[in-house]
């Protein structure tokens, strides 16, 4: 099959590899129709490089046709059309019961000390192969593949793997009151989402902060009061004028460890990218090489008392923060990857003709699996608009 390798730092390629199959009796494999590309393989394209390995399949957002089940599945049938959770969870553990699947007693990645596994995530999260490719065998089947009711198109269901629930629980876990107010820092696939999730479950105002125009006119065009974040401390004084003074009662940094404005991190993130595996795999671990300036806005903006929400995501480890400034505002954080299993069932009643969220027409691009070396550099740039990519193999 075709598939979307990691080659390298920077380096994408397209190539043929071996079919996935049946390995374990819960498996299933499915075809791919619709893989979408996250701001999280953009991560992996740079700063985590040293998890990777050339020749790891990406991608973790898929939608596709089952093709074939392992002899322990019996809910899932070939043909049947499913949408695919971003990390593998059990399904029935402690954790899983609780609505942390990211957190599956059975499926964490112990030897790394991180939680559930991921696809096309690096050793961090398994080196599960990825989803940006012609098949993907889906482990534990039954608790993986979420049937999809309707025979809408693919970009009806495909943002159910990663960016519905991950906005979702972005705003969950913001914790905006109703009739309150949040800022949105990052207006990308996810914070834009988060916008309209925000909006759509009761926020009065929605703030939105993001240094690309095109991001901030796309948010602006749903009613997010949107700000460029090169204006620094400005940005936080304009959404205080607009909030009494006080600042707004949530932030979602959907930004995470690479933000803009950070220039000795991205130094060091650079050097660690390029340096040999081993070594700089530790230093990643070890070292401070998140760029903090959002996650620091966050913690400048939010009101006293408010809710910082994280869902963009960090990988260091010794980053100075001002605890002074979180502990007197008595601010509260919350954070992680995102539940998708446990959110899944208030979002797909929304996945109707009325598409509230505007799902459908999300996706900016819709490539194939050759043009993504070209897709991940420009995604990266942020140039020509691009802001959701959507591969169909
Ligand atoms: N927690 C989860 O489960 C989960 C799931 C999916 C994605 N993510 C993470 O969410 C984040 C966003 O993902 P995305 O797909 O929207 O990616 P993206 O890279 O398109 O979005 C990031 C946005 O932040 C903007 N930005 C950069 N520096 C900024 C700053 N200082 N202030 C404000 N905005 C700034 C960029 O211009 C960009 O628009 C990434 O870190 C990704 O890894 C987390
Ligand atoms: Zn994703
Ligand atoms: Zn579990």
């Amino acid at each position: 099959m075709r598939a979307v390798l990691w080659n390298g730092t920077r380096d994408v390629k397209t190539e043929t590899v071996p079919d996935p199959g049946i390995e374990q009796p819960g498996d299933a494999v499915i075809r791919v129709t619709s893989s979408g590309l996250c701001g999280s393989d953009l991560h992996l394209y740079e700063v985590l490089g040293p998890f990777m390995t050339p020749g790891d399949v990406l991608g973790h957002e898929p939608l596709g046709v089952v093709e074939e089940v392992g002899p322990g599945v019996t809910s899932l049938v070939p043909g049947q059309r499913v949408v695919v959770p971003f990390q593998i969870s059990c399904g029935h553990c402690p954790m899983c019961d609780t609505g942390l699947q990211t957190q599956c007693d059975n499926t964490r990645v112990d030897s790394q000390g991180t939680g559930a596994s991921i696809y096309g995530y690096s050793a961090l999260y398994g080196s599960v192969p990825g989803a940006q490719a012609e098949y993907l065998r889906v482990p534990r089947a039954e608790a993986n593949a979420i049937p999809i009711p309707g025979q809408g198109p693919d970009d009806r269901y495909v943002f159910l793997s990663d960016v519905l629930p991950t906005a979702w629980q972005a705003v969950k876990y913001a914790d905006v009151p109703r009739g309150g107010s949040v800022a949105v820092l990052g207006l990308g696939p996810i914070g834009e989402m988060a916008c309209r999730v925000a909006a759509y479950l009761g926020a009065e105002r929605v703030f939105g902060v993001d240094p690309v125009p095109e991001r901030r006119a796309r948010a602006a065009a749903r009613g997010v009061e949107v700000f460029d974040s090169a204006a620094g401390d400005d940005v936080v004084d304009a959404i205080r004028d607009r909030t009494d003074g006080r600042g707004p009662d949530a932030v979602i940094d959907a930004v995470g460890m690479e933000a803009q404005g950070h220039t000795s991190a991205r130094v060091a993130q650079r050097a660690a990218a390029m340096m040999p595996k081993g070594a700089a795999a530790k230093l990643m671990e070890t070292a401070g090489v998140d760029r903090l300036s959002a996650l620091r806005t966050a913690i400048e903006l939010v009101r006293r008392g408010g809710t910082i929400s994280l869902i963009g995501v960090y990988g260091g480890m010794a980053d100075p923060l001002p605890m002074l400034t979180l502990f007197d505002k008595q601010i509260q954080l919350r954070m992680g990857q995102a539940n998708v299993r446990h959110w899944a069932p208030d979002i797909l009643p929304l996945l109707d003709d009325e598409d509230v969220l505007g799902v459908q027409d999300f996706a900016t691009h819709h490539l194939s699996l050759e043009e993504a070396p070209e897709a991940y550099r420009r995604f990266q740039e942020k140039t020509d608009g691009i802001f959701k990519v959507v591969f169909t193999p």
